[in-house]
């Protein structure tokens, strides 16, 4: 599966893009602010349905425009796929397949798989359990629909339990029943999210280790640890047990929505006594850790976005990390670097086909896209 052909309008800072791409390895350079992860984030647009790094769609129109229009021509198993992403200020998005509205955007995931590989995954290992959580969910949700499911009725009943909490607190008046119903509920989805959060991280760390073990050639010995209140017992009696500290602090304190991966080389939390690049390294595995969940469970690689990965790494690792994407694991990769010398020195000479993308302010150096061209084999 890959992305043939990508035409933007107003999205960001392009006015207007079209660009052809190759099933290889596709490089955008450009100075800083030219629009190399805004391109990135296009692609993202059209398997997630929206932006990697704003949640706001309005917010990825071109500055003093009304709307944004993505289109996509993807390959995948040898048949054609347009994608069409519209967003319209005061609208709703519009989002198509082959010219067919989707019922809902959810239809829509894990139809192309995308992995992206960005900076700002340090929040991975920096900020709190909600980012590692959203990045499991993320994960299992695109493999397994009825594991969204469960979590968007979890989260409802969360947020049920959590106003009954309120109201008790606000009017003293207790509702056994519809406390009842809203436990009842969070504890049938916690479990099923429970179970397979388990067994997720076991196969997932099996993968990660390896993967952590090849890009930085040493044998630093990481781990994922699984933390969750449920492994301490039965979800059912731990809600009842913590009833009376909920409704003091008016709000549910026991249950998945609390769970927690805990990040660790040579057994000590990586946030406090991993180097930066070590840190680097890490997330890259977690991520493509992530690629090769997928790329197993969908049986074909995910495309792979790699924004500024090679900032921080030192060379051996660098040279280590492009000789994987370059190999025969990997499919269509996309990358963002503000050296090309770097790329050209990288990626010639291997067995991919790839292809240097100039980009300045938001507009193409067509002279410099069709000097490199698709040949470099
Ligand atoms: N809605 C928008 N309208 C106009 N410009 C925008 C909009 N959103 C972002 N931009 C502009 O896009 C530019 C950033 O593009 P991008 O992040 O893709 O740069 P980059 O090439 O990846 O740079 P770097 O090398 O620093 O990572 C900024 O100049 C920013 O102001
Ligand atoms: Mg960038």
């Amino acid at each position: 599966m890959h992305l043939s052909h990508i035409s933007l309008l107003n999205f960001k800072n392009y006015r207007e893009l079209t660009l052809d791409f190759s099933p290889g390895i596709n490089c955008f350079t450009g100075h800083n602010g030219a629009g190399k992860t805004n391109l990135l984030d296009a692609i993202h647009y059209l398997s997630f349905c929206k932006s990697y790094f704003n949640s706001f769609d309005n917010q990825n129109i071109l500055q003093g425009e009304d709307l944004f229009v993505i289109q996509g021509i993807f390959d995948r198993n040898g048949q054609q796929e347009e994608i069409y992403c519209a967003q319209n200020r005061n609208e709703s998005k519009q989002f198509k397949r082959n010219k067919k509205n989707y019922n809902r955007l959810s239809e829509h995931i894990g139809l192309l798989p995308v992995v992206m590989i960005s900076p700002t995954d340090s929040e991975l290992v920096q900020e709190g359990s909600e980012t590692r959580r959203k990045f499991v969910d993320s994960i299992i949700s695109q493999a397994d629909k009825d594991y969204l499911t469960d979590l968007i009725d979890y989260n409802r009943a969360l947020l049920q339990r959590n106003a009954t909490l309120k109201s008790f607190f606000e009017n003293r008046n207790w509702d056994e029943t519809l406390m009842s119903v809203w436990d009842g509920q969070m504890v049938a989805k916690g479990r099923e999210i429970f179970k397979k959060r388990e067994s997720f991280t076991a196969i997932f760390t099996e993968l990660f280790c390896r993967i952590y073990a090849e890009i930085s050639g040493v044998r630093e010995s990481v781990g994922l640890q699984y933390s969750s209140q449920l492994l301490d017992g039965d979800f059912e009696e731990l809600l009842i047990k913590a009833r009376v500290k909920d409704q003091t602090v008016q709000y549910s304190t026991t249950g998945v929505h609390k769970d927690d991966w805990l990040f660790t080389k040579d057994n000590h939390p990586v946030k406090k006594f991993a180097s930066q690049g070590q840190q680097k390294s890490f997330i890259i595995a977690l991520k493509l850790a992530q690629f090769f969940f997928l790329k197993n469970h969908f049986n074909t690689p995910p495309i792979l976005l790699l924004d500024d990965m090679f900032d921080k790494l030192d060379e051996e690792r660098v040279t280590r990390l492009a000789g994987k994407i370059s190999g025969e694991d990997f499919g269509q990769v996309f990358i963002t670097d503000t050296d090309t010398v770097r790329l050209e020195e990288l990626f010639e000479n291997r067995e991919k086909d790839f292809v240097i993308i100039s980009i300045r302010d938001g507009a193409l150096q067509k002279h410099d896209y069709f000097q490199t061209g698709y040949a470099k084999k």
